[in-house]
């Protein structure tokens, strides 16, 4: 009798302990399953956030390079047309040079070599040739260096960093991001940069370099006529401060606590994606860094990013 209760007793506790243990199992095996789906999702979540600055990047690129095509087309013209002239120049002194030396050669008469030789100085227009040429080729050289430092600056914009942090100049990359939007701020601004002392420090020059480009694009876009961008580099106590001011439009208070949402924007669809100034915190916050803003509407912005100096081993 009591073995039966003893029996029934263990078979209960048995049965109970294997529905424990299949319980266990399965929230495990369900832990597990949602372990894999988050894992899942943060990868998802991280190559979305790729895309999302490459996205932005590709955005600025697009209104940077109608400017950029501006810009590089009017050196490239007229180094055109200074190469076609030159050309032309050089055939005429290489037909006077070519028939003065026959001259020489056949000539017995000193006398007629240079009545020759003055008369074909003006019939080529060798004198002239000689005075245009040198300002030909400074222009030239000045428009090819136009060229290159474009197409450098833009090189800047489209730099890829690579894993490591790399000795930055600031000042360089900053003013690798004013020049490369020289071309959208002239029409109506008038832009200051004030190129502080400061040392280098470790950094991703391209990330920097799209922080700067995103804070004075904003800046552009919110002045009128008589814009006023002011930009400044700063070593204060061991930290580099850059700050972009503008007399633009300025930011609302119940907009100042979104600036850094990613897509909140104001601006119509396709001059702003939201973007910009979401990125630019990240990016900042890798290097350890602050972007702070001070907006006044109707008076105008600063945008002050600070970094700290890293010692470069
Ligand atoms: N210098 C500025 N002056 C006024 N408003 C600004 C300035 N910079 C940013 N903003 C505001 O912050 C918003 C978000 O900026 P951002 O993230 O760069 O995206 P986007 O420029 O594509 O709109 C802008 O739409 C604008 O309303
Ligand atoms: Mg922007």
């Amino acid at each position: 009798m009591a073995s039966d209760i003893y029996q029934e007793a263990y078979q209960r506790e048995k049965l109970l302990r294997k529905a424990a243990e299949q319980l266990l199992e399965d929230k495990s095996r369900e832990l597990f399953a949602s372990f894999e789906e988050l894992q899942l999702a943060h990868q998802n979540m991280k190559e979305n956030q790729k895309l999302m600055v490459q996205s932005e990047k590709m955005a600025s690129l697009g209104v940077l390079s109608a400017g950029v095509a501006h810009e590089i087309n009017n050196p490239v013209g007229f180094i055109y047309s200074n190469f076609c002239s030159m050309s032309e120049g050089l055939g005429n002194i290489s037909k006077f040079i070519l028939s003065m030396n026959k001259m020489i050669s056949e000539a017995s008469n000193i006398a007629m070599v240079r009545a020759k030789w003055t008369e074909q100085i003006q019939q080529y227009d060798i004198e002239y040739l000689m005075m245009d040429f040198p300002s030909l080729c400074e222009e030239t050289i000045d428009g090819l260096e136009r060229v290159k430092q474009i197409v450098a600056d833009l090189k800047s914009f489209a730099r890829e960093d690579s894993g490591a942090m790399d000795p930055v100049n600031v000042n360089e990359c900053l003013r690798a991001a004013v020049n490369i939007l020289s071309n959208q701020t002239k029409y109506h601004a008038t832009v200051d940069v004030e190129y502080g002392d400061i040392p280098k420090t470790l950094g991703y020059f391209g990330k920097l370099n799209q922080v700067f480009t995103n804070l004075i694009a904003n800046a552009n876009q919110a002045v009128r006529e008589n814009g006023h961008i002011e930009i400044a580099t700063h070593f204060v106590s061991n930290w580099i401060e850059v700050s972009v001011k503008d007399n633009g439009h300025g930011i609302a208070q119940e907009n100042l606590e979104q600036l850094f949402t990613p897509f909140f924007t104001t601006k119509p669809v396709g001059e702003g994606t939201g973007l910009g100034l979401s990125i630019s915190h990240g990016f900042i916050k890798e290097h350890d860094g602050e972007i702070v803003v001070e907006s006044t509407l109707g008076v105008g912005t600063t945008f002050t990013v600070r970094l700290p100096v890293k010692e470069i081993v």
